[in-house]
């Protein structure tokens, strides 16, 4: 491309902004948009790699395997729901940042993001139709039936991705966007296509499954073996699995991460090689010599790090992603989110943050305290004064939040 057509290329992405400006630093919006896509992908990696875990189970002979597929299909669930909802928050803040290009590519696959929904409701529904046949079944060592909806579930979920990774990729190639919308001359309003895709970048994403579903596998032998009723033997039979696919997974993820990076676009320029580009790939394979060195044994309390650790690393590669991004964007096409224009709004961008931290915070942590404590009771669990106390507390801060809501909104509207 030679300098006026990428002039063109920038011009186009500026005109597309939206002129009203955001509410806050842009810098803000990114580092939150790089912070929840980690816990995104966390999630749909847990739910991809235990979903995985229980459709091996469901085909396996092996009584261990049977009942670990049936252990993993309750996280599947918990991790989809999870997936979902964290994926809300990325979205929102790449919207933000990145509009002209987030609805350009949306608009481009319109067919597909609608789509996306419908598709991941069947998934869901699949996932669920398994479980409900199945989980009435006491005996978790049976063989399960209907497996074929356990298997439809995880191609949808995948086809789900795909998407995401289609609209993801789109956005970074403006200088093909022209060429996308009108299709031999004629203008293709039908957005019936995806258009950009690489394989690598996709499997890479969805490799890392396997090292994440190893780290809650080494996390649930530590969390149910203080059980009474544990079963030692088959707990420390499941840990073992888990640090074997630590490692295997996190080299295969990093085998794949090198693919990608060697297969980016022109435009990238030497990202393969720079700090970002490299620390990505480091971070992954960090995870294998990590689980080598502190896996080792019983490794008790470092078992709960596996899936923190992961976290982390997710979150150096949700960096690089997003590094690439802004290579591409802005030192390729000199489209730079940082001047966006700031309409100052302290209201809501306090309003944001003591959201997440106070409603959020009271929230998650009476639920986190009931599910804790569930999984560690033989029989029923009956909440303590303290953890009724800390339900009632979360639910009237949720209450003084909506009427903060309404009476700020009227105010408003009324002045
Ligand atoms: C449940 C199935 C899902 C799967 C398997 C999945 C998978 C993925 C993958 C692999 C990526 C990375 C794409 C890339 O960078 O190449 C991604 C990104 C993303 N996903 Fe999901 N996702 C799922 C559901 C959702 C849902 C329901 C939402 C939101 C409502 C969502 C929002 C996002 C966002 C906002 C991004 C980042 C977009 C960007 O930064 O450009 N995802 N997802």
């Amino acid at each position: 491309m030679d300098a006026s057509q990428v002039s063109q290329v920038t011009e186009m992405m500026y005109a597309l902004r939206n002129p009203a400006g955001v509410p806050t630093y842009p810098i803000i919006f990114i580092g939150l948009g790089v912070l929840t896509f980690a816990l995104h992908i966390l999630f749909v990696q847990l739910m991809l790699g235990t979903s995985a875990i229980t459709l091996y189970g469901a085909f396996n002979s092996n009584p261990y395997w049977r009942r670990l597929g049936a252990a993993m299909l309750e996280i599947a669930k918990v991790s989809v729901s999870v997936a979902i909802v964290v994926g809300v928050a990325p979205l929102l803040f790449v919207q933000v940042v990145y509009d002209p290009h987030w609805y350009t590519s949306n608009v481009l696959s319109a067919n597909w993001v609608i789509g996306f929904i419908i598709i991941l409701i069947l998934a869901y529904w699949a996932m669920y139709y398994f479980y409900f046949v199945n989980g009435k079944n006491q005996d978790k060592t049976v063989q399960p039936t209907s497996r074929w909806a356990m298997i439809l579930s995880l191609v949808l979920m995948l086809v789900v991705g795909f998407i995401m990774h289609s609209l993801t990729s789109q956005i970074l190639h403006p200088e093909l966007w022209k060429e996308w919308y009108i299709q031999n001359g004629v203008l293709d309003y039908s957005g019936s296509a995806l258009h950009a895709y690489n394989p690598w970048r996709f499997a890479f994403f969805i490799s890392l499954a396997v090292p994440v579903a190893g780290g809650m596998l080494v996390t649930y032998r530590r969390f149910k073996m203080v059980r009474e009723d544990a079963d030692h033997d088959y707990l420390n039979w499941a840990a073992e699995v888990g640090k074997k696919w630590i490692k295997a997974g996190s080299v295969i993820s990093t085998v794949l991460y090198v693919a990608w990076m060697m297969t980016l676009p022109e435009t990238a320029g030497d990202f393969a090689t720079s700090f970002w580009g490299i620390a990505g790939g480091i971070a992954v394979i960090f995870y294998a010599v990590w689980a080598q060195l502190r896996l080792k044994g019983e490794a008790n309390f470092c078992s709960y790090m596996a899936l923190p650790m992961a976290l982390v690393v997710g979150l150096v590669v949700a960096i690089s992603r997003e590094m690439l991004r802004y290579g591409i964007l802005n030192d390729f096409f000199h489209y730079d989110f940082m001047d966006y224009k700031v309409v100052m709004d302290w209201y809501s961008t306090g309003l944001f943050f003591l959201t997440f931290a106070i409603v959020g915070g009271s929230v998650l942590a009476y639920f986190l305290t009931i599910a804790w404590k569930t999984g560690q009771t033989v029989g029923v669990y009956t909440p303590s004064a303290a953890v009724n106390k800390m339900g009632t507390i979360a639910i009237w801060i949720m209450i003084i939040w909506m009427i903060q809501f309404f009476v700020v909104g009227f105010y408003i509207w009324a002045k």
